[in-house]
Parts: structure tokens; sequence; C-alpha cells
């Protein structure tokens, strides 16, 4: 089994305050409800309980527990001045936690809540600085995904949690990806399956007077538009040479990033399987090991060590739910030089050419 598997490898490097990570697979049965009791305390009692949301696996504190947001931290080996979301599982726990003078929240959770939208509101004392990596301001979201909801609730309402991957690799999209980081780290990982989407949440800050979008994700500009009018974008987010500092601390870190070299060659469809082609053949005559993320369209006519679709170049969905499980397959291929095509940057496309350029290094090869 892969999970065993991960543990032997682990075994050699063992760590002398590693715990024993349970693993429950919940499978719809009655036996569910025990599980998520058991969770729920272990997070009352200030441990951490990794789950599924519609968009990808959350290692989650709680969230009123400074304690609880310093273990975060420490298993994620994530810096402590890069914010947490706090995850809420009732409309009317937003008032609890954050202010919304303008009633701007309330509109945008109508729309978009529960679902994969995270909103950034002034904070109410009742959030410890330690959760918001000492600023004023939070970030809340209300997950769809039941297991995500129920867990919420199970643990008092206020559930901390970053990706539950750890720093700087993609953020894990089914519950073997999380064990393969976090087993020996954390109390517990909730297995709910894949997830549905495959990145995180849109995060809209709604503390200035124009709304901004810090992260985009499944919820668009063009849908939070109908919601508050005009909505613009940091512009930090498909810009490398922009020198302005993201105003998500999280996004100036080198995310999602594979082990080896990742660059994005873009322009029309033949040539850039030609000259991914001419790559990876130089690159495996240094005696490198290539590999190549392609589309449905493409997948048969690239030459390297490991080609992977992402699905079809009209799907976005697709494409988003399969980017980082093979950012991850590569690593455990080993492989050490590797080129995408490049994505429309429409609708969600938005979402999957921040992730990707990211993991690239902004690294792009036009054609
Ligand atoms: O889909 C998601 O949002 C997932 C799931 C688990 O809910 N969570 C997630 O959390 O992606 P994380 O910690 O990996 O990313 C949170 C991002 C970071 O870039 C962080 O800097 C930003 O949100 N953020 C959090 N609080 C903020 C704040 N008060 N102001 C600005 N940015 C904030
Ligand atoms: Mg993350």
């Amino acid at each position: 089994m892969w999970y065993n598997k991960t543990k032997q490898a682990r075994g050699a490097r063992k760590e002398a305050d590693e715990m024993k990570t349970l693993y429950e697979v919940m499978d719809g049965s009655g036996k569910d409800e025990e599980r998520l009791k058991k969770a729920g305390g272990i997070l009352k009692a200030g441990g951490l309980v990794a789950f599924p949301t519609e968009t990808v696996y959350g290692l989650g504190g709680d969230a009123l527990n400074p304690a609880s947001s310093r273990k975060i931290y420490a298993a994620k080996g994530r810096p402590s001045d890069n914010p947490l979301i706090v995850h809420i599982c009732r409309f009317s726990d937003l008032e609890r936690i954050a202010w919304d003078p303008d009633h701007r929240a309330a509109a945008v959770a109508k729309a978009f809540w529960p679902g994969p939208l995270t909103m950034i509101l002034k904070k109410k004392d009742v959030i410890p600085p330690e959760t918001t990596g000492g600023l004023d301001t939070v970030a809340v979201r209300f997950p769809s995904h039941p297991v995500a909801q129920r867990l919420i609730d199970a643990a008092g309402g206020f559930v901390a949690a970053p990706s539950a991957n750890t720093s700087g690799r993609p953020s894990p999209t089914s519950a073997r990806y999380v064990a393969e980081d976090m087993d020996g780290k954390i109390d517990m990982i909730l297995d709910g399956g894949d997830v549905g989407i495959g990145l995180e949440s849109t995060i809209v800050d709604l503390t200035e007077k124009e709304p901004m979008i810090l992260r985009p994700g499944y919820v668009t500009q063009e849908m939070l538009e109908e919601v508050l009018g005009s909505v613009s974008t940091d512009r930090t987010i498909l810009d490398a040479s922009s020198d302005v500092r993201p105003r998500a601390p999280g996004m100036k870190y080198r995310h999602y990033a594979p082990q080896g070299d990742l660059a994005i060659v873009e322009g029309e469809p033949d040539k850039v399987v030609r000259r991914i082609n001419e790559l990876c053949a130089e690159a495996a005559g240094q005696g490198k090991k290539t590999g190549v993320i392609a589309t449905d369209e493409t997948v048969r006519l690239y030459h390297a060590d490991c080609v992977r679709s992402v699905g079809s170049r009209l799907d976005e969905a697709a494409i988003a739910h399969s980017l980082y499980r093979i950012l991850r397959e590569f690593d455990d291929e080993g492989t050490q030089v590797m080129y995408s095509e490049a994505f429309s940057d429409r609708g969600m496309g938005q979402a999957i050419m921040n992730r990707l350029l990211k993991a690239a290094g902004h690294h792009v090869i036009p054609v």
C-alpha cells in the first residue's frame, strides 16, 4: 500500500518528536459520525487534523487557540508571517470574528458560500494574532465539502486551515499526498477521497474601498463583479516583473514547486510541440529525466520519459483538477527537467496559469 510505503521511506529519518498520525477513511457509513467526533475532539484539545475541502485538503487547528496555529506553522515548515484562513460552517459565525461595516461581505457570502471563496476582512479580537500572522485582518471561508462542514462544527465552529502540504510543495488533492507530507507530524488525517476543484479558493480583499482579488480561483473576477461592481486583481498575480509586494503574504513565496526545473513553452500549438520535443531531446542527451505537461489533444505527439495529459485544453475544470497531482507525480518519478504547454488565462484559466507560472518560477519560453 502507498501509505505503508510512505511510512517505510520515512522510517530511516524518523525524528525524535515524531507522533503517530491516525488515518481515518470517511466511508459514508454510520461510523463516520464517530470519526468526526474523534477528530473534533482532537481539534478542541489543540491538536491538528487534515481534512478534505472542495478545493484542496486543509490542515486544521482551532483558530481561536494560538498554540494550535503555532503547531500548524511548525508542521508545514511555513513562515509565521503568512496568515491562515479561518473556516466556518454557519453564515452567522462570520460576524463573530470579522467586521462587515458596509454589508459587502454578507452579499458575497450569500452569492458564493458555502464554496471556494475566501474574504479578507478586519478581524475581531477573538481571533488571535498567531492565526493571522500578526495582521489586523482575517481571511474567512465557509467551505461546501460536507466532511469539512461537519468537522468544523464538531471542533466548535472556527478552524484555521492552510493547504495540508509542506510549505513550497503543491497543495494536496487527495489524502495520500497529505500523508506524504504530514505523516508523523499531525494527529489525524481524515480521508474523504479526491477533492473536486483541485486549486485553492479565490481570495478577495474587502478591507479597501475597491475589492481586490489577491488569489484567483474557481470564483472569477466576472462572477464577483456581478455582486460587488468593479473588482480589481492584484497585478503581481500574473506578472513576474512586478516588484510590488503581493497583498496576500503567501503569494510571495515560490509555491507549488515541483522538485525538478519546470518551464512553460508558449506559442502556436505545433511550434510548441516541436520546441518541447527539441528541449527534451537536449536534456535527455545530458542524461536528465524529462517530463511534459501535455493536453489530450497533444499527448501522443511528445517524446519524453514522462508525458502526462492534464485533460482537454477546452476543459478548464479538468486542467485545474489534475495540475497538482501531475506535479507531484513528476516528483515521484524523479523527473529533473519539465516543460508545460501554456493555457488560456480566461475564466478559471487565470487561476491555472497563476499556479503554473509560480511552479515554473515564471520561466516562460516563447516560440
Ligand atoms: O482553498 C483554500 O483556500 C485552502 C483550503 C484548505 O481551504 N486553503 C488555503 O490556505 O489555500 P493557504 O494557507 O495555503 O493559503 C492562504 C492564502 C495565503 O496566500 C495567505 O497569505 C493568504 O491566504 N491570506 C490569509 N490571510 C490573509 C490576510 N489576512 N490578508 C491577506 N492575505 C491573507
Ligand atoms: Mg497553501
